[in-house]
Parts: structure tokens; sequence; C-alpha cells
């Protein structure tokens, strides 16, 4: 498939390098050109603009700060976008922009799929993905099934599995759960003790 990326920075990074190790085509379209071209040799993608970024294939992965999300995406109608931002108030682990993904499809007429926003950079730069012998879940939320399908392709091609969040309107739960995990990672709690497999 072919990846267009709005941002050079860690996800950018992380997601970006992965998909070009899986055999997909990445072109990262950060603000900065030199930081997107030095970004681009480092992963082995192609470095172009924002706008390349968003026209260039098959999904658009929207990486940078929820502030400024719907702003860098503008209009993209019916582009595959996938959202992984996350909006946390350092400290407090509340949301300041609620709802990212839903503003984002309403503002760009996008096909919008929340998804990678969960998980830390530190875990998508990981040599496996795989995690006590089971392979990491990426919850998924959008309206659109063929973009769905699109991004679970990518969530396959990585070695992950896509979780079904349901539609898009469910997004905002993800996006609240994401800042509330983060608050009890950072507290120091053991989140995955939260979640025992009941057989
Ligand atoms: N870090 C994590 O653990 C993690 C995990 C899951 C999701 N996320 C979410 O993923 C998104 C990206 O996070 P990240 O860790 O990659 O952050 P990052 O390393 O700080 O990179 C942010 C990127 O956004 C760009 N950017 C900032 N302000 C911009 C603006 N006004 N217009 C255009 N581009 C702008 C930056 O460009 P410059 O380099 O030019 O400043 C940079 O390329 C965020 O929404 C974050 O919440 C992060």
């Amino acid at each position: 498939m072919r990846i267009g990326v709005l941002g050079s920075g860690g996800m950018a990074e992380a997601l970006g390098g992965r998909w070009v190790a899986a055999g997909h085509e990445v072109l990262i379209g950060g603000r900065s050109p030199e930081r997107s071209r030095e970004l681009a040799s480092r992963i082995g993608a192609v470095a172009g603009s924002p706008a390349d970024a968003v026209a260039f294939g098959d999904a658009v992965l929207l990486a940078v700060p929820a502030a400024v999300a719907v702003d860098v995406l503008g209009a993209a109608p019916g582009r595959v976008v996938i959202d992984c931002t996350n909006s946390v108030v350092p400290g407090r682990f509340v949301l300041d922009e609620p709802r990212v993904a839903a503003r984002l499809a309403s503002a760009s007429g996008a096909h919008v799929v929340k998804a990678f926003n969960l998980c830390h950079v530190d875990v998508w730069r990981r040599p496996s993905l795989t995690f006590e012998g089971r392979p990491l879940g990426v919850p998924l939320c959008g309206d659109s099934a063929s973009a769905l399908e699109v991004v679970r392709e990518l969530v396959r091609s990585i070695g992950c599995v896509s979780v079904d969040g349901g539609p898009l309107e469910r997004a905002e739960l993800l996006e609240a759960a994401t800042a509330f995990a983060i608050g009890l990672w950072v507290g120091g709690a053991d989140v995955r003790s939260m979640f025992p497999t009941i057989t």
C-alpha cells in the first residue's frame, strides 16, 4: 500500500518505519521539508509536502498534536485518514481536545479511522509487537467499511491484530480511555492487571 504521513516526529518514524519494513511505500509530509527528508531517508521512505502526503495513496497517517489536527489535515474528501492523536493535558490526564476523530471527519470529509493511539510510541519502536505470546491488539473505530479494511491490512502487515471498536462515534471513548490509561501508567499502576482473562 501507499501511505502518506502528516508529521515527522516519533509516531511518524515508528509507524512509518514499520510500514516500510513491511513492504509498503511511505511518503513523509511534515511541515519542515528538511526534517521530512531526514526522516524519510532514515526509514527508507520518500519525502514530500503535507499536500503530497494527503494525496499519496491508500491511507494518510495524521501524526501531529491533536490541537492542530483539524487544521493540518484540511479538506481531504474521501481520503482514508488514520487518526492516532491524543490530547492529554499533562499532569491532569484529561482531554483538552475532545472528539478529535469525529471533528476531523466532519471538517475534512475524510473517512477517518481512530487507531494506533492507545500505545506509547516506544511500543511501536520495539523489534517485535508480540507480547506474552500474543500479537498486539489495535482497536479501530470508524464508519467506512472500506477504510476500516485498509487500516486492518496495515495493522496485520506489522504483525498486530485489529480489534473492532465500533463506529467513529465510539472513538471519543477510545480517546478518553487512552488518557485514563496514560494517567495510570504515569502513576505507576499496572494497567494490565485490570483486564484478566476469564476462561
Ligand atoms: N508519543 C507517543 O507515545 C504517542 C502515542 C500514541 C499517539 N500519539 C499521538 O501521535 C501524535 C504525534 O505524536 P508524536 O509522539 O509523533 O509527537 P512529536 O514527536 O512531537 O511529533 C509531532 C509532529 O507534529 C508536527 N507539528 C507540530 N505542530 C504542528 C503544526 N502546528 N503544524 C504542522 N505540524 C505540526 C511536528 O512538526 P515539527 O517537527 O516541525 O515540530 C512533528 O512532526 C500526537 O497527537 C500524539 O498525541 C503519541
